[in-house]
């Protein structure tokens, strides 16, 4: 079987990482995708386990569709009765375009009839009806010039709602991109050395929420309850139980608090407090309301980087004005040159101008999309000598 997980762009290269290491098989990066190989088990595997997918979609057929009228007859080729039943619900989604299907609402129409027609055909009459929201069965399309991929989403609701409600607040990251970029700034080797992990604006606790999940092995997707296979035909229920049990087994809650949250705004802390507690993380996680410039570092580790300062200050664009912005990265970069000594930063800054703010040179930058703004993550190491001397 051949699968593709989704991401948000620039995060392919920690997606590829991360499914590698999940043990999946011909893992290959593409834009805003990366595909592996494997069997049922191995789709699961990513829906459960992935941080940083957005989608896992199991590929069905790819279907020549220079018209609509070829695409309506290739798509109705596949046997979807291995799919779906007639009294079933469906929905399509329909992403890219070519010169014959420009508006994907037409595209998603003709495969949507496709499927229902092949369906009706096999059950004298009966047909599938249209649920948008909680469909039995969500089948994907990507069509690219004259090829269009069809595939059946597994993950069903994306990936980055983890299961339990989050109350996000102004100006909240969404939860696999935080996650790829601990897997950037190599959260899943460092917490497990005993590193400590500081987000001093930590906001909703978005940052430490994933950080403490890393820690305690425990899969992202343990508390979700509808999946995209979960109404499919094709779903083996033995499979998919064996991980969960697996996962089950795995999650082990923290022996030391390593993660810890600040932020001057009292509402925010509070908010994040809830958001742990619903997901099962308040012993996990350390939390004052704190400004920056009274920020103190939590005791590190002896060898280098002694700690992790990941942080994702306000942009000036979504919270607080651009003055107070521009001061309060040049802060951020005090805060890291004077109190954390052989740590390493890892910023999301909003803009090339905000990481300048900083003052700090990066030895690393890494574009992401964090909604509508194209962000870059910075890594800055900060150097201690006395420290570096010993490892
Ligand atoms: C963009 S938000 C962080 C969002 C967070 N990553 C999340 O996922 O919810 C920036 C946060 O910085 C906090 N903040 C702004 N200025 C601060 C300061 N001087 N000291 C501490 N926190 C500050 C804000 O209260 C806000 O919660």
């Amino acid at each position: 079987m051949q699968f593709t997980a989704t991401c948000a762009p620039g995060l392919e290269e920690a997606l590829r990482d991360e499914l590698v290491a999940l043990g999946l098989h011909k893992v290959e990066a593409g834009r805003q995708a990366v595909r592996f190989d494997g069997v049922l088990a191995d789709g699961y595997r990513a829906c459960l386990w992935s941080r940083i997918a957005s989608r896992v979609l199991l590929h069905l057929a790819t279907a020549y569709a220079n018209s609509a009228k070829t695409l309506y007859a290739e798509v109705r080729r596949i046997d979807w009765s291995e799919h779906l039943g007639p009294t079933q619900t469906l929905a399509v989604e329909f992403v890219g375009g070519n010169d014959a299907i420009r508006n994907s609402r037409f595209g998603a129409l003709k495969v949507k009839d496709a499927i229902v027609d092949r369906l009706r055909d096999a059950h004298e009459g009966e047909r599938p009806s249209i649920d948008v929201n909680e469909p039995d069965v969500r089948v994907h399309v990507y069509l690219k010039h004259n090829r269009a991929q069809v595939s059946l989403d597994l993950s069903g609701d994306p990936l980055h709602l983890r299961g339990h409600h989050r109350d996000g607040g102004p100006a909240p990251l969404r939860e696999n991109l935080a996650a790829g970029l601990l897997r950037y700034a190599r959260w899943h080797e460092l917490g497990p050395q005993g590193c400590p992990l500081v987000d001093p604006m930590c906001g909703s606790g978005t940052f430490l929420m994933e950080a403490a999940d890393v820690l305690r092995d425990r899969a992202p997707g343990l508390s979700r309850e509808r999946w995209g296979f979960t109404g499919w035909l094709g779903h083996e229920a033995s499979t998919w139980q064996s991980l969960i049990d697996e996962a089950r087994e795995r999650d082990t809650p923290t022996a030391k608090v390593q993660v810890f949250g600040f932020d001057q705004d009292r509402t925010q802390i509070r908010r994040a407090h809830q958001n742990l507690a619903r997901a099962g993380l308040s012993n996990d996680v350390s939390l004052q309301t704190r400004e920056l410039a009274d920020f103190e570092a939590p005791e590190g580790r002896e060898v280098v980087p002694r700690g992790l300062l990941v942080t994702n200050p306000p942009y000036g664009e979504r919270l607080g004005e651009e003055d107070e912005v521009v001061q309060l990265h040049g802060l951020l970069g005090d805060v890291l040159r004077r109190r954390c000594t052989g740590w390493t930063g890892w910023v999301l800054a909003g803009s090339p101008q905000l990481a300048k703010r900083i003052g700090l040179k990066p030895k690393r930058k890494i574009e992401v999309r964090n909604g509508a703004l194209e962000a870059r993550f910075c890594e800055i190491p900060i150097r201690d000598q006395a420290v570096a001397r010993d490892t």
